[in-house]
């Protein structure tokens, strides 16, 4: 089994990587002796990369990188059919992370071992959103009746579609907060719809702000504009500090996957509510829990 998209994953499934992940936090064992994770990014990363690879050791099994993806050997022309077969004969597991949608799916088409998708594109990111929730749960205790907005770049962010079709599993009230833009993509919504889940949309953020128990900013994808003038327009459509925050809500959960650029002022980084550091460091036990699951 590979890790590809939150899409479809069962309730029953994402329960027992919460699960996991909460043992993870005290584990000190080697159940991953003798494995090897290979982390194959073909763009930016700081967090996931080095969160995955954190995870593996913590488990006691060993990481090989391709240090640099310009020198890997796609750049010579190798399809990612014959890196898939290729990596899939060292390493016990691949976490993969491209610029272009499917690309994990094609891998672990090829592969022979398990694939998780570390990021394809705008279209996935299972395990930042698998993170998000877990980040939910230990703040908050409970995801059911939350009132949870969601803001930004909503029609390229990876992590925030991916949040939604796990939060398609409770009972939540989302709201999506974005230029008009930038509006959440059209099949998430008709995933939603499809479901008989309620959401609202709106470009105003006071209107975005009311009654929210949770925001999750994310930051506008510069790397997905084609025109630079649209992102230079659009780059800054939120920023919230803390004033803004305090006014609708001084306990609310604050969350961003990072990097942010100006979404959230660092005036806010001291509210009670603002975890998005915590859940870097929640990135890891939820890293661990897939990686075990996957390999168990
Ligand atoms: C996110 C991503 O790569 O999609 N970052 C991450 O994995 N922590 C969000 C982003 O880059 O904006």
């Amino acid at each position: 089994m590979s890790l590809l998209s939150t899409k479809n994953l069962s309730k029953d499934y994402i329960e027992s990587v919460m699960e996991k992940a909460k043992e993870m936090e005290e584990y000190k064992g080697n159940a991953m002796k003798g494995k090897i994770l290979a982390t194959l990014f073909y763009e930016p990363s700081t967090r996931t990369r080095l969160s995955f690879e954190t995870a593996m050791l913590r488990l006691g099994g060993q990481v090989i990188s391709v240090a640099d993806s310009k020198s890997s050997s796609l750049m010579k022309g190798e399809s990612l059919e014959d890196t898939a077969k290729v990596v899939g004969k060292y390493a016990d597991v691949i976490a993969i992370r491209h610029p272009q949608a499917g690309t994990a799916k094609k891998m672990s088409e090829n592969a022979g071992v398990p694939v998780i998708n570390a990021g394809d594109g705008s279209a996935n990111h299972p395990t930042q959103a698998l993170l998000d929730l877990y980040t939910i749960i230990k703040e908050r205790g409970k995801v059911n009746r939350l009132s949870i907005t969601i803001s930004g770049d909503l029609k390229n962010s990876r992590t925030a579609s991916s949040l939604v079709y796990l939060l398609a599993n409770y009972d939540v009230r989302l709201k999506f907060l974005a230029p008009e833009k930038l509006k959440m993509k059209g099949e998430v919504k008709e995933f939603l719809k499809e479901k008989g889940m309620d959401f609202s949309e709106t470009s105003d953020v006071e209107e975005g702000l009311k009654n929210a128990d949770i925001l999750y900013a994310t930051r506008v994808q510069k790397e997905r504009f084609e025109n630079p003038a649209e992102y230079e327009l659009l780059k800054d459509s939120f920023v919230f500090n803390r004033a803004m925050i305090e006014k609708y809500n001084p306990n609310m959960l604050i969350l961003h996957a990072l990097p942010r650029v100006n979404e959230i002022a660092t005036d806010v980084d001291n509210l009670p509510g603002a975890a998005y550091f915590r859940q870097v460091e929640n990135g890891v036990y939820v890293r661990m829990a897939v990686i075990s699951l996957l390999l168990a």
